[in-house]
């Protein structure tokens, strides 16, 4: 059986955070989430996850996902690895990949091929490498007549090693028998004192066993980030990677400023993404909407033809057609029907909003199923928490409601109910009838006169 090992005990020191590395997110997830999710689809579901730094941190992230092990000591990543034996020995047998949990670029594509070339080369070790412009600080690649002869880092290497432009991505398949071997055998006789596992490609080839190089077609794979500098070049591949995806795709964007997309969000050919848009999670998105400027839109799904300007909706569904914004705030559980229209300054929480209804201002509707064609007046208020429990309100088609209303849930509007501006509904209204609440208005002619007078004299 195969297994993966990725390495995820280190600190960032230069990043100057409190969280393990791998946990800094790249498109808003974690680059250890970007190695697993290679794995995944790789097919490699046997994993062990190597944590020591603030190791609570990825307990709590991947929270029981995954085998984890905890390296007590940073000594280097052939330590780091070693923690990692019993889990090996457990799944002994096959081949096991080592991963960075730092070096979100890997891509189970080449993992797929390197495995190919590893088990047909039957290799005890294969390292993937990468050919690139700017190769200070990874471990270079050296070669001799028959091939790889050792990796050196950049600290133990010489000055003509240094001009290698070949590196090490930090990924290598070894067979699981053969590492373990390796790793009772590294020292610490190094430049920074540490247990390399790099060192296990001399230890190999010193004992006779083959040792192959997989160059990786994409240069990428070997890309780290080891400050806040290399974190933002990786987030900025990373996002016009996907922005071109979608633009093959037919997505339309006028400008790029600002807008920011996950990777696992779809949107069909036609719409338009306007600046400052962040689109995240497990979005999906329909034909020929427009879609910003300034939204934030968090695992929901949006039909065709939508048209939200400056929305955050989180979790919820919209169908075609409805328009949205400015200034909107769409909570989880909503469901937004066809034709609706929602305007400035209103929050929809766990409702449904019926087609064709018009909430076009300044309205707080929560835990409401709303039926069609309903209008609210602006400033309604669906009053439904009493600080304790949470109550629905059921609102009929075509009710409409005055401005200022109160909906004091649990509470029923019937059908084509209208309410009074300024009611406020504590019982169940029956169909077509108007509820009203209202003190008569008492009107004292000339009263301010006085008073208006002495406030001017006394300015
Ligand atoms: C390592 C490689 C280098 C390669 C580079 C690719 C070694 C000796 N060097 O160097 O050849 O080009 O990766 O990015 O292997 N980690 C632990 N425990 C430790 C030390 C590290 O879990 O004690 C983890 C880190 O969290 C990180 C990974 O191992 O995810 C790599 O460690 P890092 O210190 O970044 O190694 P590099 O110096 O980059
Ligand atoms: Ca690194």
């Amino acid at each position: 059986m195969n297994n993966a090992v990725i390495l995820a005990g280190g600190q960032g020191k230069r990043m100057k955070a409190d969280i393990p590395k791998p946990m800094f997110k790249v498109l808003e997830e974690p680059m250890l989430e970007w190695v697993i999710k290679a794995c995944e689809e790789a097919e490699l579901s046997n994993l062990c996850i190597v944590k020591g730094y603030m190791a609570e941190k990825i307990d709590e992230y991947l929270n029981g996902r995954y085998e984890t092990v905890l390296q007590s000591e940073r000594l280097g990543t052939g330590h780091a690895v070693m923690q990692s034996v019993p889990f090996m020995e457990k799944n002994g047998g096959g081949n096991t990949l080592v991963l960075c949990g730092d070096a979100p670029f890997i891509d189970s594509e080449t993992i797929k091929k390197s495995l190919e070339l590893h088990e047909n080369e039957n290799n005890s070790i294969t390292v993937i490498t990468a050919e690139i412009d700017d190769p200070e600080g990874y471990g270079r690649i050296v070669r001799g007549e028959s091939g790889i002869t050792s990796i050196v880092e950049e600290k133990d290497a010489t000055a003509a090693q240094r001009e290698i432009k070949e590196v090490n991505s930090g990924a290598y398949w070894f067979k699981t028998s053969d590492l373990i071997e390796y790793l009772g055998e590294l020292t610490r006789n190094n430049a920074q004192g540490e247990y390399y596992l790099t060192d296990s490609v001399f230890i190999a080839l010193n004992k006779g066993r083959n040792v192959n190089a997989y160059i990786s077609e994409n240069p990428n794979v070997v890309l780290g980030a080891n400050d806040r500098k290399g974190l933002l070049a990786l987030n900025t591949a990373a996002r016009m990677a996907v922005i071109e995806k979608h633009l093959e795709n037919g997505v339309e964007f006028n400008c790029i400023d600002g807008i920011v997309i996950g990777r696992d969000v779809e949107i069909e050919a036609g719409t338009e993404i306007m600046a400052g848009t962040h689109l995240r999670g497990k979005t999906k998105i329909g034909k020929d909407c427009r879609i910003g400027p300034n939204c934030i839109i968090d695992d929901c799904e949006i039909k065709d033809g939508v048209s939200l300007n400056y929305v955050q909706a989180f979790k919820s569904t919209i169908d075609a057609g409805v328009k949205i914004g400015p200034w909107v705030h769409i909570r989880p559980g909503s469901h937004i029907k066809s034709g609706v229209k929602i305007g400035d300054f209103v929050e929809i929480k766990n409702s449904i909003i019926g087609e064709g209804t018009a909430v076009a201002h300044l309205t707080y509707v929560g835990d409401s199923d709303v039926g069609k064609k309903v209008n609210f007046g602006c400033g309604t208020v669906t009053v439904n928490y009493d600080g304790i429990v949470k109550s629905r309100c059921e609102i009929g088609d075509n009710c409409f409601i005055g401005c200022n209303t109160n909906l004091i849930a649990p509470v029923k509007l019937g059908k084509a109910v209208y309410t009074a501006a300024g009611t406020t509904i504590t019982r169940d209204v029956p169909d077509y009838a108007l509820a009203i609440d209202r003190g008569v208005v008492k009107i004292k002619e000339g009263y301010s006169l006085t008073k208006l007078k002495k406030r001017l004299e006394k300015a």
